[in-house]
């Protein structure tokens, strides 16, 4: 099975699109999504829609999905930061009712998909906690059997691999990384940030992944950065939010 592996989209549509253009030459068989569908850009209804549109999906929720749809109310709206929480405030205003309906009804992490593999938003431990070193991800690996799991939330594309003794983190170079995984190895797989990446490379990033062949690649593909930071801008959204799109950051 050949699958195609979105995380943290973020509302930013034009780089989503910008991705399914680039995946009609590499073929997939079913669709996954980490969370963080909405927040921080301008195109919430219409990203929505382009994910709900791809068949077959797995979705599961990410921190912003549940804010922005209410699942969780002011006390993690006051964990987010400034500018994380006034685009929330703007989004949940934009929702149509059925897509707040189908953000709250996002299962949480983490699940399994197809017995191939499993995904998280954050960690499989706490959705919400983020995997940034290989400390982290030995926290995982000894707390969790996954053999492979997704994971998004840092936006970061990194691979982290366990051998039993040594925890190995390799990150996802631009443009194009590739990874065989080892049968022998566990995994934790974050593909990057599809809407808001945050490597220094600008880049919308998504990773495939073939069960068959255990390859995985992470690609990165250009968008147009400019309209996404005018639909921003126009949406009366933080400035930074915007400026932080042509850096990666
Ligand atoms: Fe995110």
């Amino acid at each position: 099975m050949r699958y195609l592996i979105l995380s943290d989209i973020h509302a930013n549509d034009e780089a989503f699109a910008a991705v399914m253009n680039s995946t009609r030459r590499k073929r997939w068989d079913k669709a996954v999504c980490l969370g963080d569908i909405v927040g921080y850009a301008a195109e919430v209804n219409q990203t929505i829609d382009r994910l709900r549109a791809l068949k077959p999906l797995v979705a599961i929720r990410g921190n912003h999905d549940k804010v922005c749809s209410g699942v969780e109310g002011e006390e993690r709206l006051a964990k987010f930061s400034r500018f994380a929480r006034i685009a929330a405030e703007w989004t949940a205003q934009k929702l149509t009712h059925g897509n707040r309906r189908y953000l709250s009804s996002l299962p949480r992490g983490p699940r399994l998909v197809d017995g191939a593999f499993a995904i998280a938003h954050g960690s499989p431990l706490d959705e919400d906690a983020y995997i940034f070193s290989d400390i982290d991800a030995l926290r995982v690996f000894r707390s969790t059997d996954f053999p492979i799991c997704f994971i998004g939330h840092s936006h970061f594309p990194v691979v982290f691999s366990w051998d039993g003794s040594d925890v190995k983190m390799q990150m996802a170079t631009p443009p194009e990384f590739r990874l065989k995984l080892d049968p022998d190895k566990r995994y934790l797989i974050n593909p990057g940030s599809v809407g808001q990446p945050r490597d220094r490379c600008p880049l919308a990033s998504f990773a495939t992944y073939n069960s068959e062949t255990r390859l995985l690649r992470i690609h990165r593909v250009r968008y147009d950065i400019a309209k996404t930071q005018e639909n921003i801008l126009s949406a009366g959204l933080p400035v930074p939010l915007a400026e932080r799109l042509s850096v990666g950051r």
